[in-house]
């Protein structure tokens, strides 16, 4: 069956942007010139993904506005003569079929999947976390949907770490099946290093069977109340088959002032229309 639907959890408090995200949503904050919000929802739409669902929080309705079409400012651009920009304030409202539901409180990654349950209804679907940017074509969301329509199981998307920050992710124990196809038998949090069973981490693409809601319902709260993706994930994997996938790809940690300076930069070098004076911005900083 073809997976027509995301969740993008947005409900985050964001605290490592403070004091930015005191109004301003962290899923808003641009790389260049659009949200990093905008760069997931682009990699879904490119996957066939037709249903975006937005977990969002109150305060956070400045996602919700992003995504409604500006007929008035659309017009004055064209107006003007700008059709270029006009284009693209249309372009987030055309890219999917865009719906939000509220997490009342930020109880964790898994607590604002479960949230999205009756959104999704009962079909398997993606999670993909707006603040890790990977740049790669097909992006990964599309590489992962080719692992998931081969095997039919769960994929989480994984990345190697050098082995001296490990205890900064969540971690799987694996074993090869094919180029970069590992079968998962376990998945640690944070391990400490000499704990820690690979150094394949877990990063934000995963995609899910509609039991995963239950398993959630069944996960207990860790240390600070949080209902972690992961550990639903563990339960998960006692009755079905959950596969990693090493992506293609350059992942950029947007949840980071430093990690989205980084993207900014290297997207800035990439673009055939700001690369010039990017490259001239850096030199004259050597
Ligand atoms: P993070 O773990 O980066 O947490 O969430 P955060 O709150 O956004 O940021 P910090 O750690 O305080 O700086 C990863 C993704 O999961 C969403 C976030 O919005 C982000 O997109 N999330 C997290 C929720 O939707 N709800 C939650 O309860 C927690």
């Amino acid at each position: 069956m073809t997976i027509k639907t995301a969740v993008i959890p947005a409900a985050g408090l964001g605290t490592r942007f403070l004091p930015v995200t005191k109004s301003v949503p962290k899923e808003l904050l641009p790389i260049l010139d659009k949200p990093m919000l905008q760069y997931v929802v682009e990699e879904a739409a490119e996957a066939g993904i037709e249903r975006v669902i937005v977990v969002i929080s109150e305060g956070k309705e400045s996602i919700a506005s992003y995504f409604q079409p500006q007929p008035a400012l659309e017009q004055r651009l064209s107006d003007s003569g700008a059709a270029d920009l006009a284009d693209k304030v249309k372009q987030a409202s055309e890219l999917a079929q865009v719906s939000f539901v509220i997490q009342d409180q930020p109880l964790g990654l898994g607590h604002a999947v479960l949230t999205a349950e009756e959104a999704v209804g009962g079909e398997p679907f993606v999670v993909i976390l707006p603040d890790d940017i990977i740049a790669h074509t097909p992006g990964v969301v599309a590489q992962m949907l080719e692992v998931h329509q081969k095997r039919g199981s769960s994929v989480v998307a994984v990345e190697p770490m050098p082995w001296e920050v490990i205890h900064n992710y969540g971690v799987v124990d694996a074993t090869a099946l094919e180029d970069r196809v590992y079968q998962v038998h376990r998945l640690v949090e944070k391990p400490v290093r000499e704990q820690a069973p690979s150094n394949l981490t877990i990063v934000g693409r995963y995609i899910l069977p509609p039991e995963i809601f239950s398993c959630l319902r069944r996960t207990p709260p860790g240390a600070r109340g949080e209902i972690q993706l992961t550990d639903g994930l563990g339960i998960l994997l006692e009755d079905h088959e959950i596969l990693a996938y090493e992506f293609l790809g350059t992942r950029y940690d947007g949840g980071t002032p430093l990690g989205l300076l980084r993207a900014s930069l290297e997207f800035a070098l990439a673009r055939e229309d700001t690369r010039e004076a990017a490259r001239a911005l850096l030199k004259s900083l050597q």
